[in-house]
C-alpha cells in the first residue's frame, strides 16, 4: 500500500483553482502563467513536425538536436562546463524534472534543505520520493536571501540534497553570486548534491543570473533544472531539461524518465528546437514587458491598498509577495490563518485570484501572492476592486 501518498499534500494552488471557478469575471493573478503566446519560432517548429509525422516514439532522453541545442546553451548562457551532450535529459516540463531528480537522489527518510517559503512543488517531489523536506528561512529584510549560518545549522547527518531556487518562487528574490559562493562552500563542507531549480533564469529585473553549477568544481554535485514554461511562454505544452554528469545518478534518471513518460511528446521537443534555432528576442521582449507590469502593478497596490500592503518590487521572477498588514481584519472572527482569510476575502468580494503565503511554508504566513504576469487589463481590473475594498484614496 501507497500509504505514505496519503499525506503527500496538494498544494492550495488547486484549492484556490477550484474556487476561481465560482467567480464570474475573476482576475486570475493566483496562476503562475504569462498572459503572451509562445513565440511563432515555437509554432512552425511544431507544425513542420507534424507535416513531417514526426508522431512516432523518440528516444527517451530526448530528440538529439534538441540535446544538442540544451548542451551549447547550458554551455554559453548558464556557463556550465558540461563536456557531453548525454549529460542532458529532456523532461515534462520542470515538475516532471525536479521528480526525476528526487527519485534518482534519495533514500526514505533522507532530508533536503528547502527555502521557506518555497514553490509547494518542491516538497510535494520530496516527500512523493519519501524524503524529508527540511526548511531554511528566506528574509525579507535581506531582499529575501537566506542566512548562511542557518541553513548550516538545518544541516543533519541525514541530509542529502540542497534545494536552490533562484530567482525565487514566490519572493522573487534573486540569490546573489556571493551567496552562491558560500552556499556552494557549505555543500562541498558537507558532501551535499545541489538541485539548482532556474526555472526564472531569463526574468531577471535587478542583479544578475548565476548557476552555481557555473562555479568552479560545482558541476560535479549539482544538478540543475530549466523548463521553457516561463523563458518560452509555453507552460501547456510541458517542455524541461536536467544536466545530469554522475553517470549513476544519470542513469537512474533514465529509468525514471522512461517509466513514467518513455519519451517527452515529440511535437512539443520539435517546438523547442525551433524556440533555440529562432532569434532569442522574445526573451527580452518578455522581459521589459513583465518589467512594466511588475512597476505598474506595485504602483497600483500603494495606490488601491497601500495601508493593507507592502514589500519591495522583486529583484526576478513574477510574483508580488505581499506582506498584509497584521491590523487587517475581514470582520470575521480569525481563524488560524491570516494568509487564508485574506485569499478567501480578495476571492470573495473582489474576484482577485491570489494565493496564501502560508502554502508556501510556516514563513510565508502573513503574506499573500499575486502573479503579476497577467495582461494589464487584468492588473488594473484587480487593482481597481482592491481600490473598491481597501477605499484607499488616490
Ligand atoms: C520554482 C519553479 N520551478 C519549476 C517550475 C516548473 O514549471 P513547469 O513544470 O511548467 O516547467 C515552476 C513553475 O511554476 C516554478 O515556479
Amino acid at each position: 500500500m501507497a500509504s505514505y501518498l496519503d499525506s503527500v499534500p496538494f498544494s492550495g494552488i488547486i484549492r484556490i483553482r477550484d474556487m476561481m471557478y465560482s467567480v464570474a469575471d475573476p482576475y486570475r493573478l493566483d496562476q503562475g502563467d504569462v498572459s503572451f503566446d509562445a513565440p511563432d519560432t515555437v509554432k512552425a517548429g511544431m507544425a513542420r513536425a507534424i507535416t513531417d509525422n514526426h508522431s512516432h516514439y523518440v528516444q527517451t532522453t530526448g530528440v538529439p538536436r534538441l540535446r544538442e541545442l540544451l548542451a551549447a546553451k547550458l554551455r554559453a548562457t548558464n556557463r556550465i562546463p558540461i563536456d557531453d551532450v548525454e549529460d542532458v535529459l529532456v523532461t515534462n516540463g520542470g515538475i516532471h524534472g525536479l521528480y526525476i531528480l528526487c527519485l534518482s537522489l534519495l533514500d526514505p527518510g533522507d532530508e533536503v534543505l528547502i527555502p521557506d517559503p518555497a514553490w509547494p512543488p518542491a516538497a510535494g517531489n520530496i516527500l512523493a520520493a519519501r524524503g524529508v523536506p527540511v526548511g531554511y528561512r528566506l528574509h525579507e529584510a535581506a531582499g529575501w536571501q537566506p542566512d548562511l549560518d542557518e541553513v548550516e545549522a538545518a544541516i543533519t547527518p541525514k541530509t542529502r540534497v540542497l534545494y536552490l531556487n533562484s530567482p525565487s518562487n514566490p519572493t522573487g528574490g534573486v540569490l546573489t553570486r556571493a551567496c552562491l559562493e558560500r552556499l556552494a562552500a557549505i555543500a562541498e563542507r558537507h558532501d551535499l548534491w545541489v538541485i539548482s531549480d532556474e526555472a526564472y533564469e531569463d526574468v531577471v529585473f535587478e542583479g544578475e543570473h548565476v548557476s552555481i553549477a557555473s562555479l568552479p568544481g560545482m558541476y560535479e554535485r549539482t544538478l540543475p533544472l530549466y523548463t521553457f514554461s516561463k523563458s518560452y511562454a509555453m507552460t501547456g505544452l510541458r517542455l524541461g531539461y536536467v544536466a545530469i554528469r554522475d553517470a549513476a545518478i544519470r542513469d537512474r534518471a533514465k529509468k525514471i524518465l522512461f517509466y513514467t513518460a518513455s519519451n517527452v511528446a515529440s511535437v512539443v521537443q520539435y517546438g523547442g528546437i525551433g524556440a533555440l534555432e529562432g532569434p532569442q528576442d522574445c526573451i527580452e521582449t518578455f522581459r521589459t514587458e513583465l518589467r512594466g507590469r511588475r512597476d505598474l502593478f506595485y504602483r497600483g497596490i500603494k495606490e488601491s491598498a497601500g495601508d493593507v500592503f507592502s514589500g519591495e518590487p522583486p529583484a526576478g521572477a513574477f510574483y508580488a509577495f505581499l506582506r498584509i498588514d497584521p491590523a487587517w481584519s475581514d470582520g470575521e472572527a480569525a481563524t488560524a490563518s491570516a494568509s487564508w482569510r485574506m485569499v478567501e476575502y480578495l476571492i470573495e468580494k473582489g474576484r482577485i485570484g491570489c494565493v496564501p503565503g502560508v502554502d508556501f511554508g510556516p514563513n510565508g504566513e502573513g503574506y499573500v501572492r499575486f502573479c503579476f504576469a497577467r495582461d494589464r487589463r487584468e492588473l488594473t481590473g484587480a487593482l481597481q476592486s482592491m481600490k473598491q475594498l481597501f477605499g484607499v484614496r488616490v
